[in-house]
């Protein structure tokens, strides 16, 4: 059969999904590069997990339980809180929902690369303003308002903004909601780790979504609980357009349940992600040449003096320490450490001082 029969026309092909496994010279892998909490499940959560037994049955048909505990989370009606395997997945809804081919969706490059990857096989044009250079990467708002027309369906905003990990103000992103009448969405993803939250803003204007994640702060990451606050007006459609069960899973439901009623457990663990963070950012930051960007997400974003910081990756991972690195041209000498306990750190800036001094000086 011919693909072009069948497949529809703006999906390119790929590979086979690409693996990613490092030499890691035979040490077990510290992963440092997924933005993952180090911590395992609350003790409500373990309890709940260990005795759950009716994997025969079918999770709840609307998620009500699970919807009421976020909109608790958040203070929100549940009615308008739409839940997905994953915020991945909560974006896909997002796209099926609006999108038809050839409608444009604006993002700021560098960004979350899960949105550029979605949309355009919804058969979006993505529409890239780019952030400034370092240190600031700022939102161009002007340039955001004027790359808005009226095939734009979306703006859609990191904040804080995954990979460099800074946090946009908040006076920005409500002249961008202001001055357009498309929808905004806000990724908050990292919301737990930044001291601050959009929800009133999905509260209080009608182009306005927040999406939320239990993979960071709740350490869900494995179980695939992702949502997002919807507006009102619009929730009949985006009902219609989510997946039976909103894709998530009963143990997946159960286990998001009890972490949110474990809520000062997982506030602590955040502020130990905070503490911990603000501990690195300082250490690195005293390695000559090397300088911790400020973040306000469970990760940092790390500029080092060598061409092209790939080289420092791969020296990395022979020690088992796992980093990202980023093909973009202002992030080439950087890489993004997410954190981590505090015993892996010291191995990682241990081996990465030891790296940056045997870095040849034509690397530098
Ligand atoms: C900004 C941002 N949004 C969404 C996600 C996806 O989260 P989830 O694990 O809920 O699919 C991530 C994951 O790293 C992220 O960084």
């Amino acid at each position: 059969m011919s693909p072009e029969r069948v497949i529809r026309r703006h999906i390119e092909p790929s590979d086979a999904y690409e693996r990613y496994e490092p030499d890691t010279g035979g040490h077990e892998p510290v992963r440092l590069d997924w933005n993952e909490s180090p911590f395992g499940l609350s003790p409500r959560a373990q309890a709940t997990l260990r005795a759950f037994e009716t994997g025969n049955r079918y999770p709840s048909i609307d998620q009500a339980p699970l919807r009421t505990a976020l909109g608790d989370y958040l203070g929100v009606d549940p009615d308008r809180v739409i839940a997905g395997a994953g915020l991945d997945d909560v974006i896909n809804t997002l796209a099926t929902t609006i999108i038809e081919q050839g409608d444009e969706v604006i993002i700021h490059e560098p960004t979350f690369g899960v949105y550029r990857s979605l949309f355009n096989l919804h058969g979006a044009t993505v529409v890239n303003v780019p952030l400034g250079p370092t240190p600031d990467f700022s939102l161009s708002v002007d340039g955001i308002l004027g790359a808005i027309n009226e095939r734009t369906k979306l703006v859609l905003l990191c904040n804080p903004n995954n990979p460099t990990g800074n946090l946009f103000p908040r006076d920005d992103l409500i002249k961008i909601i202001e001055a357009t009448s498309c929808l905004v969405a806000i990724d908050e993803a990292y919301a737990e780790f930044s001291g601050t939250s959009h929800t009133d803003l999905a509260l209080a204007y009608d182009n306005v979504i927040t999406l939320r994640t239990m993979s960071k702060f709740a350490g869900l990451a494995g179980f695939r609980v992702g949502y997002g606050v919807f507006p009102e007006a619009l929730m009949p459609w985006f009902r219609r357009a989510a997946p039976a069960f909103f894709n998530v899973s009963a143990p997946a439901a159960e286990v998001a349940i009890a972490s949110l009623a474990d809520l000062d457990h997982l506030h602590a663990n955040a502020e130990r992600i905070i503490v911990e963070r603000e501990r690195l950012s300082a250490l690195l930051n005293e390695i000559p040449g090397v300088l911790a960007f400020p973040s306000a997400t469970n990760f940092v974003l790390v500029s080092l003096p060598v061409e092209d910081a790939l080289t420092v990756v791969t020296s990395l991972a022979r020690h088992g320490l796992l980093v990202r690195h980023f093909n973009h041209p202002h992030l080439v000498q950087c890489i993004r450490i997410s954190i981590g306990l505090p015993e892996h750190h010291d191995r990682l800036l241990d081996v990465l001082r030891r790296v940056l001094e045997s870095t040849p000086e034509d690397q530098t």
